[in-house]
């Protein structure tokens, strides 16, 4: 292992089986919820005020039902809207996850287009390592339980990770954890 890895990986909060980061830090890092801000009208001129204002960022989608989903079994939805590269996959994955929820913390999802060139990671699941990969043009690896870092491949970038919020047995997807490939801003459409 190089040294640079060794050194992260010794780090507590990246030891094996730990999260990267805690739900409530995930859930402001993602910049997921509706905001509210001040912004300033006219200005630099005489009539320059500030007024509320409303930044809207993702859609609450629902996606599927927490007790239709099974181990191991990934299910394919499209976040956040209909455009290229927005095929994602949400998965049980038997074991707690970085902004998994439900029960065991284990049900997560993320964007299905590898971050280096956009090969597709459809089917590539793997349920003995919960990982997603290998990308069929070179290799990138992605661990699913640690917010979708990159295991081994060409790739820099975790995968994206769509941010979920469970209501009753509902779960909705809500954000994205990371820029989708292919785009210059996730939303934009
Ligand atoms: S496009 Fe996936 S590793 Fe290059």
């Amino acid at each position: 292992m190089n040294p640079e890895l060794k050194d992260f990986m010794e780090q507590p909060q990246h030891a094996p089986g730990k999260c990267l980061m805690s739900r409530r830090k995930f859930l402001l890092t993602s910049g997921a919820a509706t905001a509210t801000v001040m912004v300033v009208l006219n200005a630099g001129t005489p009539m320059a005020k500030e007024v509320p204002g409303v930044v809207t960022t993702y859609p609450r989608k629902f996606i599927t039902k927490l007790s239709a989903l099974k181990t191991d079994k990934p299910v394919d939805f499209g976040y956040p809207d209909k455009g290229a590269y927005a095929e994602s996959i949400i998965v049980k994955l038997g074991v707690e996850a970085g902004g998994g929820i439900g029960p065991g913390r284990d049900v997560v999802a993320f964007n299905n287009y590898c971050t280096h060139q956009g090969g597709d990671l459809a089917d590539t699941y793997k349920g003995d390592t919960k990982s997603l990969g290998a990308c069929p043009l070179h290799l990138s690896t992605y661990d699913l339980t640690r917010h979708g870092i990159l295991i081994s491949g060409q790739a820099y970038q975790s995968l994206p990770q769509i941010l979920l919020e469970l209501e009753g047995d509902k779960i909705y997807a809500v954000g994205v954890f990371g820029l989708i490939f292919g785009r210059f801003d996730n939303l934009q459409g």
